[in-house]
């Protein structure tokens, strides 16, 4: 009995603990579109058979949906005459991509259940397919966002981290997101796969102290002092199609590729989770997929908020 009471405790315990996303559940979609799961992952596996950078490229768009604003899709919105829209802010210029496989998604994903699902929600698991199709971990996504009926330049502009943020910076965006130093780390991680243009990283390889040689010696040879800015070059130069994680091995031989990384290992908190991933990377995936959760529950709107997008460019 006194166990049962015990047991009952903990459940409630823990529904209050994730009470705040109450809204977003796996099974959102039921019935509605029970295969939702499944085009996605079809669309995905072929995308990143074809070209393996689009699953760091999709995993991004969501980075960059789920911070400004909340993830709510306003990330995939033009320009229009009454806002303007994310995509040209600083930190997506010229940078962000993998709109069209969205697309490709939402047509095949409408086709089989009639609009009902919202451009956030494709995102989501968008990302999550992306990831573990490069190697890295699965988990349940969370259903029910819906997608924005606006977007905003200035806020793109502001709640994004930089490659030059310092390592308190960085610390304060993520809180006033509801994220930890833990979270932060461990979401850095993903910066395992993908790429970086020059322009990004061309102030650390020249001017920082702690800085690896032989890996800036590399680099400024693809990065030179003044010129191509749109040079590109591997996050993690081990694998930068491998979802592993070797990202903290090399900020720990201080060979990350940005600032923003390398202010990871550099004598601050954060020191401890690097080293722990570093070596075990069952550890980095367990945490990697608690803080992405976290993260994928930033302001969504639920209920009868936002709308569902017939075309993930445009409102309805
Ligand atoms: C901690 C602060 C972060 C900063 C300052 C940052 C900054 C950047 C920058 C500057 C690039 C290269 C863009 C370019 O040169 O065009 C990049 C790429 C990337 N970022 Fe981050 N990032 C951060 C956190 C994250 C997080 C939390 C995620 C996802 C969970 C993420 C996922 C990626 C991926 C996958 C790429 C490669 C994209 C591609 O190859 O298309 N980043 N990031
Ligand atoms: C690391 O710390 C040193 C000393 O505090 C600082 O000069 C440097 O900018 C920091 N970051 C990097 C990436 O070197
Ligand atoms: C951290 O601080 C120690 C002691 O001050 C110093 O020897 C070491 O080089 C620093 N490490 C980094 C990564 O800045």
């Amino acid at each position: 009995m006194a166990f049962a009471k015990g047991l009952l405790l903990v459940a409630l315990v823990s529904l209050l603990a994730h009470s705040t996303n109450a809204q977003l559940f796996p099974n959102f979609y039921g019935a509605r579109c029970p295969n939702l799961q499944s085009i996605v992952r079809s669309v995905m596996s072929q995308t990143v058979a074809q070209d393996p950078s689009m699953g760091a490229s999709i995993l991004r768009l969501f980075f960059h949906d789920c911070f400004v604003n909340g993830c709510d899709a306003s990330v995939l919105l033009d320009d229009t005459a009454t806002f303007q829209g994310e995509k040209n802010a600083g930190p997506n210029a010229g940078s962000l991509r993998g709109f069209q496989v969205i697309d490709a998604i939402k047509s095949r994903v409408d086709a089989a259940c009639g609009g009902v699902v919202s451009c956030a929600d494709i995102l989501a698991l968008a990302a999550r397919d992306g990831v573990n199709l490069l190697g890295g971990p699965s988990w349940t996504v969370l259903l029910g966002r819906r997608d924005s009926r606006t977007a905003s330049f200035s806020a793109a502009n502001s709640n994004l981290p930089s490659p030059s943020s310092s390592f308190n910076t960085l610390v304060s965006i993520f809180a006033s997101k509801g994220l930890s130093i833990r979270d932060l780390t461990a979401l850095s991680g993903a910066h395992t796969v993908g790429q970086a243009r020059c322009t990004n990283f061309r102030s650390h390889i020249y001017n920082d102290p702690n800085v690896n040689p032989s890996f800036s010696g590399a680099r400024r040879n693809m990065c030179p002092q003044s010129g191509g800015d749109g040079n590109l070059a591997p996050l993690d130069f081990q694998s930068p199609n491998r979802f592993d994680n070797g990202y903290f091995q090399n900020i720990m031989n201080r060979a990350g590729l940005l600032h923003s990384d390398q202010e990871l290992f550099n004598n601050t908190s954060a020191d401890i989770f690097v080293r722990v991933y570093s070596r075990n990377s069952a550890v980095f995936a367990t945490d990697f997929v608690s803080a992405i959760l976290k993260m994928g529950n930033i302001s969504p709107l639920t209920g009868t908020n936002g709308e569902i997008r017939v075309n993930c460019r445009k409102t309805n």
